[in-house]
């Protein structure tokens, strides 16, 4: 690293075609966090050209057109300001990372599935052939930006690949960790809690993060650009999501020892949630958390915490991913005693399987291993989802023929014997309840995983409801 140190990367040659529209910016990885982020500093950057490649050309064909490859509310508009103005998409990998000044490094960090640290370390592939590609095709200076979640000390990492070849361009790496939330990207990013930067303490790496703070300062409040080492920043991300699991698997747990004690998990939630020092969010029990982050991002914690000889610290940690699975598992559970412990040949109508409401997204959704788990049982599916069913179709297809995929949720619920809530779409909570019954098998039954319906009318309707922490509401 001593290359580097007291070196400024501002300023010297600029890249290649920079000017017109003052700095070039790339991202490379066309995804959910890629998309979005470059579309919102885009449209506050007007000074600025971003432009976003991927290796996957239908994403980037998609990102193009009117139909973009991820939803999320408030992307088509954003998206449409900018792009052809000051937003690009491009399949070019390596002509674009020549033209740029400011590399954002966006690509997938998945949990390895085989090999040392298998379903717990980061499997940092495409982190590492993305650093390869920037030091082949780099002929000029770059600040190089890590967005993806990375593990602690992976910026040190990629300064080394960076700085291996015998080429004098100069790199300077930042960790600039992403907080957006699916579902909600496009206000988080306009209106973000933190914007966190990582650098280095030398005269180059300060001036790394005084160009990227200037970006942000287009709409960032100053107080809320946070700086802070690399290896703080990776950590808080990782952190941050632990946390906020961490708030789901602990409320969760409680709804077993609400079921069981005749408490109400809801009351219990905002009885706590009011004490100032614990707050009310993420105080909702439900099916477990899933997204492509949470459960990663604690597993790459875990197998950090090992890998640092912490076991205790690792074990602590591990325990959020084992109640979330408890939790779906405690579900599907509660479906099979209440049908008289058996769902074979029945009609059940799956409504939600996105991992959260506003989001087509379904990686890690809980909804898959719950359907799964149905399905072995002998149930016949009919999913509906107002955004995913897409999704839905590829992470079900080898159950295909038990499944019945329906946007309509009357017609997923007609002849079925069980309604099965697994996403809290707001749509869901106006649906005409009387008429969903009235077309249903008797006797009929609502399992709320969300616990977001109305449950004392669901039961006036006719229903045995089943809400998680809460004493089910049942007829005889
Ligand atoms: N999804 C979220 O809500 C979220 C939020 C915060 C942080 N993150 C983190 O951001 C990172 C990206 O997440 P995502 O959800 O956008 O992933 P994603 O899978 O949607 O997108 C990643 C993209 O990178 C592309 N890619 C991979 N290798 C490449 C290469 N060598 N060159 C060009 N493109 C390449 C892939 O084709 C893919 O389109 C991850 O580390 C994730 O943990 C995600």
């Amino acid at each position: 690293m001593s290359r580097t140190k007291g070196d400024s990367i501002v300023g010297k040659k600029p890249a290649v075609g920079a000017g017109e529209k003052g700095k070039r910016i790339l991202c490379i990885g066309a995804g959910y966090v890629g998309g979005p982020t470059m579309a919102m500093i885009a449209r506050k950057c007007a000074d600025y050209t971003v432009t976003v490649v991927d290796v996957d050309a239908a994403r980037i064909r998609a990102w193009q057109s009117d139909k973009l490859p991820i939803y999320e509310p408030g992307l088509d508009e954003l998206v449409s300001v900018c792009r052809d103005r000051n937003l690009f998409f491009s399949e070019d990998v390596a002509g674009n990372i020549e033209q740029a000044d400011i590399i954002f490094v966006s690509v997938n960090t998945p949990t390895k599935k085989s090999g040392h640290g298998a379903g717990r370390a980061p499997d940092l592939q495409y982190w590492e052939k993305t650093a390869r590609e920037i030091l082949s095709n780099a002929k000029t200076d770059k600040i190089v930006i890590e967005k993806s979640t990375l593990p602690v000390r992976t910026a040190g990492a990629m300064a080394r690949i960076l700085h291996s070849g015998e080429s004098s361009v100069r790199f300077e790496v930042l960790s600039n960790p992403e907080f957006l939330a699916e579902g909600t990207a496009v206000s988080d990013l306009e209106l973000p809690d933190r914007v966190l930067i990582g650098g280095r303490e030398t005269d180059s790496g300060r001036h790394a993060v005084a160009e990227l703070v200037k970006i942000y300062r287009h709409w960032v409040p100053e107080e809320r650009i946070l700086t802070t080492s690399v290896w703080s920043s990776e950590l808080s991300k990782l952190a941050a999501n632990a946390f906020l699991a961490q708030r789901v698997s602990s409320i969760n747990s409680l709804s077993a020892v609400c079921e069981a004690t005749g408490a109400d998990i809801q009351e219990v939630a905002k009885a706590i949630g009011m004490d100032t020092r614990i707050g009310g969010k993420f105080l909702n029990a439900g099916i477990g958390f899933g997204g492509s982050c949470f459960k990663k991002d604690i597993l790459h914690l875990v197998y950090l915490c090992e890998s640092c000889g912490l076991p205790e610290a690792a074990d602590y940690w591990r325990q959020v991913t084992e109640i979330n699975e408890y939790q779906q598992r405690r579900f599907v559970a509660g479906i099979l005693s209440a049908m008289f412990n058996t769902v074979a040949g029945k009609r059940v109508a799956i409504l939600g399987f996105a991992f959260k409401p506003d989001t087509g997204d379904t990686r890690e959704s809980p909804a898959i291993g719950i359907c799964k788990r149905l399905l072995e049982e002998g149930a016949d599916l009919v999913v509906s989802d107002p955004q995913a069913l897409e999704n839905a179709e590829r992470d079900l297809s080898e159950w295909e023929g038990k499944v019945i995929f329906e946007k309509d949720p009357y017609k997923a619920a007609s002849g079925s014997h069980a309604l099965v809530v697994l996403t809290g779409w707001k749509a869901y909570e106006g649906l005409d309840f009387a008429r969903i019954y009235d077309s249903m098998v008797r006797p009929s039954f609502v399992f709320d995983g969300p616990g977001k319906l109305n449950h004392r009318e669901l039961h006036e309707v006719g229903f045995n409801v089943y809400p998680i922490g809460k004493t089910p509401l049942t007829r005889s």
